[in-house]
């Protein structure tokens, strides 16, 4: 479950909503959430742990510090702050939100490998991370792994194909695939009618089941809506056949 854009509400109800939201989104079986220092300020954040308060060890946090924030002290004052935010004294996956030049990466890699000795991480992930970046980062760490990328992917957002894709696949590392609805443009028309009909899916369903045939990649997608909720929770209990995935990619290519 992606949460950008959740915590700027302009009244108490909606925030409510929000909350039920994630709620509902854990119900229904969705056990990652992905959040930022970031999104909302921050707010985010307070609206996740407003929805995990009792349910901590059910559910996998992922959240994110900011490129501005990637100085060794910065970092750990970073996860701290986040830790404080979601109420929880671990975070399950710990990302770099973008790669930034002008800080040295094993500088920020050390921080990210001390979050994990003292407990306060469980696994580094580093998010938009092209593939030499993403070498620079794994050379900066050689006593632990980083366990994902996550990058914009979907059916009609395919930068990742040519080669980030490939080598989360060949190096075993986890796509996380934001932005897998298209920020909710999604193309009903083009997604094959027949498949559609045989699977009893909604287009939005085809795309996160499309995203996801690679057993390397999982998506996030945000939804408030609980009809919104349910179809995704429900989009990846069949697996299609490879002719049927090739269809669908190449309906929008
Ligand atoms: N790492 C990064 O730099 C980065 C950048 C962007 C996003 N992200 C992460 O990825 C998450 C998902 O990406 P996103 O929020 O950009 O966009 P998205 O998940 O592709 O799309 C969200 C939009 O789709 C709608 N929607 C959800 N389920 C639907 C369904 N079944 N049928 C029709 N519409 C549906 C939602 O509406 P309702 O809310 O009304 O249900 C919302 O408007 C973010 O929330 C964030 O956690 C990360």
């Amino acid at each position: 479950m992606g949460t950008w854009r959740l915590g700027a509400f302009s009244s108490p109800d909606e925030r409510a909503r929000q909350v039920a939201a994630i709620k509902k989104g854990i119900e229904l079986g969705i056990n990652l959430i992905d959040t930022a220092e970031m999104y909302s300020s921050g707010r985010s954040e307070e609206v996740v742990r407003e929805a995990v308060k009792h349910i901590r060890k059910d559910v996998f946090i992922a959240t994110k510090v900011s490129p501005g924030n990637l100085r060794r002290d910065d970092v750990i004052e970073a996860c701290k702050g986040s830790l404080r935010r979601l109420g929880t004294s671990y975070v399950d996956l710990y990302q770099v939100h973008w790669p930034n030049p002008s800080i040295p990466i094993r500088e920020t890699m050390s921080a990210m490998e001390q979050l994990v000795r003292e407990g306060l991480v469980r696994y580094i992930g580093i998010s938009n991370f092209n593939v030499s970046e993403t070498d620079e980062a794994r050379a900066a760490l050689p006593k632990s792994e980083i366990v994902s990328n996550q990058v914009e992917y979907s059916l009609t957002n395919r930068y990742v194909e040519p080669e980030i894709l490939p080598y989360c696949v060949r190096e075993k590392m986890t796509l996380i695939a934001y932005s897998p609805l298209a920020r909710g443009n999604i193309p009903d028309a083009a997604i094959p009618k027949a498949i559609l009909q045989k699977y009893k899916m909604t287009p939005a369903q085809a795309m996160l089941n499309w995203v996801t045939r690679d057993e390397q990649v999982v998506a996030i997608p945000k939804a408030t809506n609980p009809v919104h909720l349910e179809e995704n929770a429900s989009s990846v209990s069949v697996r299609l056949d490879g002719s049927e995935y090739e269809q669908i990619g190449a309906s929008l290519r």
